[in-house]
């Protein structure tokens, strides 16, 4: 048994999943694009922020929650969409969607699932988010948009930067699949992990369950690279983005801006908000990360969308600095799935723990008491 009071960050978490976790599924959250410079671009911007420390200011009865599209959340973050997350964990999404909602903060439901929108909200108390890819046959696309209405998904995601999939190296030479292929390869691998070949067993969702069944014309449903290239429309133009908001006609967020004339774009198409985000270094490498880009994104502008980032979030500190730079909320991928692949809702549970008490400590320590009152006077310039 694993003692949990001894697991207090997310790389402690990260280690747990490495173990726990096929490589090729580990390695499929853990890893960038080609070069990774900007998965670690991403991280180590972050560290290379400051905080101003101030003392004897009253700390006491500390608020850290904010208001997102008129709902209260615990923490200024949300769950990022992450691809093939039951494939960290079995049910690895209906965990997560549950462990969000218990917390207090927005689940977003990725196309990628491993369960299906309305698996997942027959699981659900509140309302989740639901992200979406568009895919060539834009038919198929607006079924999508229908099924998240249909299981009362109360935000579309839009995911603009990833049209065609940028190159994992690991993924390519593990084979990634969903569900694995039985080679001896992989037996061998899934023989290190018997609690979660154990856990799989017990459930049928092993593949894109908002997919199969629902398209036809993929060459290997059960390969991401395969439905990326076959499926996603390369053709995406601001056009079918505002096409796409109108179908879904509810709070639409944008995700995946990097520079500001984008920005301006996402503005001219009414979205609600936009994450500044480079899709955690999974798509253009070498490119800057997401918190560097948000300062000039936020001046851009000028309170006239939400502006919301992910990228490189590891620690409640790091929220912290995302908000002092002017985002009004943040994603969390990486750090949340460490903990689901780790142990489960447990894991999910420790990871948002770990996250809010860092950040709940850090403003204090700030000298702040009110998120919503913190800006860049916090950081050291
Ligand atoms: C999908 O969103 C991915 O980054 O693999």
């Amino acid at each position: 048994m694993t003692d949990l009071t001894r697991l207090t960050t997310i790389s402690d978490l990260r280690n747990l999943a490495r173990r726990r976790v096929p490589k090729m599924f580990y390695d499929y959250v853990d890893s960038g694009s080609w070069s990774e410079s900007t998965l670690r671009a991403n991280t180590s911007d972050f560290e290379s922020i400051k905080f101003r420390q101030r003392v004897a200011v009253d700390i006491s009865n500390r608020n850290t929650s904010v208001d997102i599209f008129g709902v209260s959340s615990k923490m200024p973050c949300a769950i990022a969409p992450v691809g093939l997350l039951g494939m960290q964990h079995a049910d690895g999404e209906i965990i997560a969607s549950k462990v969000a909602e218990d917390f207090g903060i927005p689940f977003t439901l990725s196309t990628m699932s491993i369960c299906s929108i309305e698996d997942v909200a027959r699981h659900a108390r509140v309302p989740f988010w639901f992200q979406l890819y568009v895919m060539k046959d834009h038919s198929f696309s607006r079924k999508l948009i229908d099924r998240a209405k249909a299981a009362g998904c109360s935000a579309l995601m839009l995911t603009v930067d990833l049209q065609i999939l940028g190159q994992r190296h690991k993924d390519i030479k593990n084979g990634l699949s969903t569900p694995p292929r039985l080679t001896v390869k992989n037996i061998l691998n899934l023989m290190e992990h018997p609690k979660w070949c154990l856990n799989m067993l017990k459930t049928p969702r092993k593949s894109f369950r908002n997919i199969v069944g629902h398209v036809d014309g993929i060459s290997d449903i059960s390969k991401l690279s395969a439905w990326v290239s076959e499926q996603f429309d390369p053709k995406l133009s601001w056009g079918d983005v505002a096409r796409i908001r109108d179908w879904w006609g509810g709070k639409f967020i944008i995700k995946g801006i990097m520079e500001p004339e984008d920005a301006s774009e996402a503005i001219k198409i009414g979205a609600d908000a936009i994450v500044v985000s480079n899709h955690g270094g999974r798509q253009l490498d070498e490119t800057t990360s997401s918190i560097s880009m948000l300062p000039s994104i936020v001046s851009e502008v000028g309170g006239k969308v939400s502006v919301w980032m992910d990228g490189g979030i590891r620690s409640g500190q790091d929220i912290l600095k995302a908000i002092a730079l002017g985002a009004e909320n943040t994603l969390v991928g990486r750090s949340f799935c460490y903990g689901i692949g780790a142990h489960g809702t447990e894991g999910g549970k420790k990871a948002l723990n770990i996250l809010h008490q860092e950040l709940d400590m850090t403003m204090a320590l700030c000298g702040h008491r009110d998120i919503r009152k913190v800006d860049r006077s916090i950081l050291k310039f």
